[in-house]
This record gives structure tokens, sequence and C-alpha cells, in this order.
């Protein structure tokens, strides 16, 4: 039965425009109780509706971002915004030493939520004045959200409502944090095709690693740091549907990129890790990009090494 997260259920936009779509209370519900998750169709039922059963766009909002904000605080803790640096830091060094020409680069921030990730990018200005900030997503309120927060603080960065496929500017890098598990089956290998049919160098998505202990640990760690019982379901939820190292590499594997992935299940301590990414270069870039990682190159992986590593 497939494994749904009520986030997905609750709000639908038309994919190009990013225009809202009504909701029905009962069919989220009808959903849900098909997956054999009674429990995510009761906190749905509780839930206001219009006299057409159409959930309150306006309630389902405060309800993710509230949500989010607690997901930001999980983000702190894993402390995302290092973990991105550590790679993006290498990955840009190796674009200016390569690129013909200088910056600006654009780095696209996928599914962005409240924009952690772009706004502590911002703040710390670990990436340099020659990469602009941008963080997307299809979630109008989420993105209005993480505006208005990057404004509070004077960040250099900007958000844009609609889809981080569609912009009018190329990107050079696309970034993501925890949005891979939400795209299944032929999702999964289109999300990466439109990054290689575009004019960007390379792609760094970190999701939850598919390890054993990531449930019950998913399972703790959203007990103890969420109060939102959407966001506790949520949570447990998403690392149950979190891809498999080899799902990655496959998908990730389409012509004009050279897929690798950080930090592979088998070579790490599962108690440590938590997130990883998969980093997609075009070839050209491979080689600087392992030179300016230096010693931690060795933490990465291409499809030859994993499948080598299986058959041992
Ligand atoms: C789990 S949420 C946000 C996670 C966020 N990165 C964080 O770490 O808090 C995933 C988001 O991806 C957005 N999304 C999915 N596909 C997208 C696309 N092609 N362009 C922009 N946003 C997208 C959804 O609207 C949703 O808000």
């Amino acid at each position: 039965m497939p494994l749904l997260e009520i986030s997905d259920l609750i709000t639908a936009v038309e994919p190009r425009s990013a225009h809202r779509l009504p909701v029905r209370r009962a069919d989220v519900i009808r959903q849900l109780r098909e997956s054999g998750d009674e429990r995510a169709a009761r906190l749905v039922a509780e839930l206001p509706v219009d006299q057409d059963g159409v959930l309150d766009p306006h309630a389902v909002d405060r309800l993710l971002i509230s949500v989010h904000t607690e997901l930001q605080r999980l983000n702190e803790e894993l402390r995302i915004g290092h973990r991105l640096v550590h790679l993006l830091g290498p990955l840009f060094t190796a674009i200016r030493s390569t690129a013909g020409q200088q910056g600006p680069y654009r780095l696209v921030d996928v599914g962005c939520g409240l924009g952690y990730a772009i706004r502590w990018l911002a703040a710390t200005n670990a990436l340099g004045a020659d990469v602009e900030l941008v963080g997307v997503d299809l979630d109008a309120a989420l993105v209005g959200e993480a505006d208005r927060l990057a404004r509070a603080e004077d960040l250099d960065c900007r958000f844009v409502h609609g889809n981080a496929f569609d912009l009018p500017e190329a990107a050079t890098v696309y970034i993501s944090t925890g949005v891979l598990h939400h795209f299944r089956g032929p999702a999964l290998a289109e999300f990466f095709q439109a990054q290689a049919a575009s004019p960007a160098l390379a792609f760094c998505h970190f999701d939850i690693a598919a390890t054993r202990l990531a449930p019950i640990g998913a399972r703790i760690f959203h007990r103890a740091r969420m109060r939102n019982p959407l966001g506790r379901h949520d949570g447990v939820v998403s690392a149950l549907r979190a891809h498999s190292d080899e799902t990655l590499l496959r998908a990730a594997a389409v012509p004009g990129i050279r897929p690798l992935l950080y930090e592979p299940r088998g070579a790490v301590n599962p108690f440590c890790t938590t997130l990883r990414p998969i980093i997609g270069v075009r070839p050209h870039l491979e080689a600087p990009l392992r030179s300016a990682l230096g010693r931690d190159a060795r933490r990465i992986v291409g499809p030859e090494q994993l499948a080598e590593a299986g058959r041992r």
C-alpha cells in the first residue's frame, strides 16, 4: 500500500502556473483510508471546510507554515546549512575554475519551503558574493513567508512562487533539502531529466538516508521535537519513503550528467547519517570537484563503485 504524506494531499496546484486548486476533504480522507492510514484520516477529518466540503485554504496555509517552522528547527539541529556548504563550496570552486567567464552564478533551491537553506546561505555569505541565491516553491503561502523572513533580516536573496524548472533565468546549480522522497516512480527520473535538459552545471539534493535505522530514528526525533501531529505523522512517513542509494543513482543517471552519491549507506555510521545528497555534475566538473573536496572526495561514489560494493 502506498505511504502518503498528509501535507502532499491537503494542497494542490496546477504544476505549470502554480495556481491553487480546491481540495475536497472527503477525497483526502478516502485516499488516506485506502492506503490503510486511519490515523492520518482522523487528523484530516479535523480540518475546517466550507459548505462544499472544500478545505479552508487559510487554515491549511497556517497549518503548513507551523509544520515547516518546526521542520526548520530540525534543519538547524541537523546543521543542514553547514552540510550544504561543505559540498557547495568545493562545487563552486570547481565551477569557477572551469568557467570560461566570471559569475554571477545562480543557485536555485527547488521546493524551498520557508527558505531556511537559502536564508542561511545568505546570512553567512558562505558561497561568496558572486552566487545569487533564489528559493522557489509551488506553495504560495510557504514562499511568501520565506520572503517575509528574508526581508525582516535584510538578507540578500530572493524567493519566487512557481515551478523551479520554469524560471525565466537559468540556474547554475539546483539544490533541495527534504524534497526528493516526494517524487515517486517516473516523477523522480523526470525531476533529474528536467535539470539535465536545462543549462545548469550541477545539482546537489539532500534527502533522508534510507538506513534501517531511519524510520525508528525519525519516530523518536519527531516525537521529541515536533508538537504538531501532522508534522510528526509526515516526518515518520518521509523516513519510510526515503529512496535507496541505488534508486537515487539510477534516477540521476541521465545523459549529460555524472551522478555521484556522497556518503553512501554502506560507508557510514547509520546512527550519524540522517541526510545525504545525490550530486550530479556535468562530466568536465567531476575531476575539479574531487580535487576541491580534497580528502573528502573519498566519501563520493559513482554507480560503478556502488555496484561493485553490492557484489562484494
Ligand atoms: C517538504 S516541502 C519543503 C522542504 C523544504 N526544502 C525544507 O527543508 O523545509 C517540499 C516542497 O517542494 C515544493 N515543490 C515540489 N516540486 C517543486 C517544483 N518543481 N518547484 C517548486 N517547488 C516544488 C512543494 O510545493 C513543497 O512545498
